[in-house]
């Protein structure tokens, strides 16, 4: 199947590891031209220099998804250096897993900061070129934890507000035929997963009660993303796509 991405921008966000990387990775063999912004400057250029190597076109920023200025500023670089802006995956986010009685004002303000304020700015930023030219696509990285996980109230009712976030954007930008989908994914193998101290036990658990017995890989949330980004996709929008192995 011809995605037709080839000689579209895309901006990936959280794109120096993991998921965010594997996005990065998928949608430049598709042909697009990828900014690769993410808050760890040495993370986005060592993704950047892996993907000029392997003769895609590659941009990195180096930008904390929740500073306002700089979200701005990144999507002008963007649009000046790369020709504009196609595609957009607000993928940054990390966990700060705790019981709600031990849960510091920190520990809840960052969490939803880095996944609710930095769909929101960097949505708002690319929102104009997208309206101007009449098309685009937004990829909401949200996650299974959106139905509830004990110990992460602050991740579930962020990774739950974005899709809030999707659905209102997906009826408000409709018109500009541009599209505004959620891919919430299972437990996937990255290093901030395999560093968690009961990744054993959550492997094990996953492969028990999984439909698909294992964990997820990474290529199974790129490529999911990559089909929500396609022209493949062009009347599918305000949707949640779970890759999840079948877990609910
Ligand atoms: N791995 C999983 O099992 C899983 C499951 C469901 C959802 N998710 C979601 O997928 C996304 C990626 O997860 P991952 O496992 O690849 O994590 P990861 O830690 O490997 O990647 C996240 C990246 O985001 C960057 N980042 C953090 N704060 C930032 C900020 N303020 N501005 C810009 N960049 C920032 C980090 O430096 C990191 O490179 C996250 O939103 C996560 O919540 C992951």
């Amino acid at each position: 199947m011809d995605l037709n991405i080839e000689g579209k921008v895309a901006i990936v966000t959280g794109a120096g590891s993991g998921i965010g990387a594997c996005v990065a990775r998928t949608l430049a063999r598709e042909g697009a031209s990828v900014a690769v912004v993410e808050v760890d400057a040495a993370k986005a250029q060592a993704v950047v220099a892996e993907l000029q190597a392997a003769g895609h076109r590659a941009l990195a920023v180096a930008v904390d998804v929740t500073d306002p200025q700089s979200v701005q500023a990144m999507a002008a670089q963007v649009i000046e250096r790369l020709g504009g802006i196609h595609i957009l995956v607000n993928n940054a986010g990390f966990t700060r897993d705790m019981h709600l009685v031990k849960m510091s004002e920190q520990a809840w303000d960052s969490v939803v900061d880095v996944i609710m304020k930095g769909a929101f700015l960097c949505t708002r930023a690319v929102m104009p070129w997208m309206i101007e030219n009449q098309g685009g696509r937004v990829i909401n990285i949200s996650s299974r934890a959106h139905l509830g996980n004990p110990g992460q109230a602050n991740y579930s009712a962020a990774k739950a507000g974005l899709l809030g976030f999707t659905r209102a954007l997906a009826l408000e930008e409709g018109r500009y035929n541009i599209t505004v989908n959620a891919v919430a994914p299972g437990i996937i193998d990255t290093e901030a997963v395999r560093s968690l101290p009961h990744f054993e036990k959550l492997r094990a658990a996953a492969e028990k009660t999984t439909p698909i017995p294992r964990i997820g890989d990474t290529s199974d949330v790129a490529d999911a993303v990559a089909f929500l980004a396609s022209a493949r996709a062009s009347y599918i929008t305000g949707e949640v796509l779970h890759v999840t192995g079948g877990r609910y």
